[in-house]
């Protein structure tokens, strides 16, 4: 398993941690392997009860690593991306996030499947795609629009625009806005050694009920995304947004 990624048990339940600080916790492709191996583990583990998922104090995560978008095929297939989203997509126990800082892309998209959301006020959460040059993933354009109603979607996922921990709060798209990181991350905790303390069958069985409507078209929504993202992501927008990214400019799309 990659140092990247910090995976600890304790009082039932699985902490993972994001630890790539020099990149603002950037998801490589080893990265989401390994977050898709411990979302399986944390499955199979009778030990644990629910799965905390943390970035650093100051960066949840800056969303896919840019570099590997540019790699020819890493999207392509069932690879790690993939096998993550597929992983906390079906995962049975519940899953609470700690956001503090950036999460951006599937840093926010991610958060969408999770059971429990607690925001740090310094949150800054976006899912930039079209600015990219790509399209919303991991069922975004279906659970945002249904949640936030049609105009809002748009104004996150069209415009890709950026909001806050507060907003995310206020949308029900967190649970809570917490005043700072250490806050965050003890409500976050707090929150998921209560579920130690719960019949573990009866919250596995009532998540999959909640989840359950939905499920089948939602898969076929995310499996849609992803072949549309990977195609997208060898378009010269793409290839130009993510380039620009890199160089540190601003991207000039009046060619493409
Ligand atoms: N992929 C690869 N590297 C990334 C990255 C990403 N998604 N996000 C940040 N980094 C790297 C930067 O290139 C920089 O590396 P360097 O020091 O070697 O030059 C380092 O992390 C610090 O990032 P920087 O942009 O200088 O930090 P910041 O505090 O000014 O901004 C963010 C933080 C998260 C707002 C900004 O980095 C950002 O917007 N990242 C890209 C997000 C993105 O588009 N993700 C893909 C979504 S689909």
């Amino acid at each position: 398993m990659t140092e990247l990624v910090r995976v600890e048990i304790h009082d039932g339940v699985m902490s993972i941690t994001l630890n790539r600080p020099d990149k603002m916790n950037a998801l490589n492709l080893a990265m989401y392997q390994a977050l898709a191996d411990a979302f399986i583990q944390a499955d199979q583990d009778p030990v644990v009860r629910a799965i905390l998922l943390t970035g650093s104090d100051t960066c949840f995560t800056s969303g896919n690593d840019v570099s590997d978008f540019l790699e020819r095929d890493a999207m392509q297939g069932n690879n790690p991306v993939q096998q993550f989203m597929f992983a906390l997509f079906e995962a049975r126990k519940p899953v609470i996030a700690a956001v503090t800082g950036p999460a951006i892309g599937i840093g926010t998209t991610l958060l969408l499947h999770c059971d429990l959301v607690y925001v740090s006020r310094d949150a800054k959460l976006q899912m930039p795609f079209v600015r990219l040059g790509v399209c919303p993933e991991f069922g975004s354009s279906k659970i945002l629009t249904r949640r936030l109603g049609a105009t809002r979607a748009a104004q996150l996922l069209l415009l890709g625009e950026m909001f806050s921990g507060e907003q995310a709060a206020a949308w029900s798209l967190a649970n809570e806005c917490l005043g700072n990181a250490q806050a965050t991350l003890e409500k976050a905790r707090e929150s998921a050694k209560q579920f130690a303390n719960l019949p573990p069958q009866a919250v596995i069985d009532s998540k999959a009920l909640m989840k359950g409507p939905d499920r089948e078209a939602l898969r076929e929504v995310i499996l849609k995304e992803s072949e549309l993202f990977a195609k997208r992501l060898k378009s010269p927008e793409a290839v130009e947004a993510l380039n620009a990214f890199l160089e540190r400019r601003t991207p000039d799309f009046s060619k493409c």
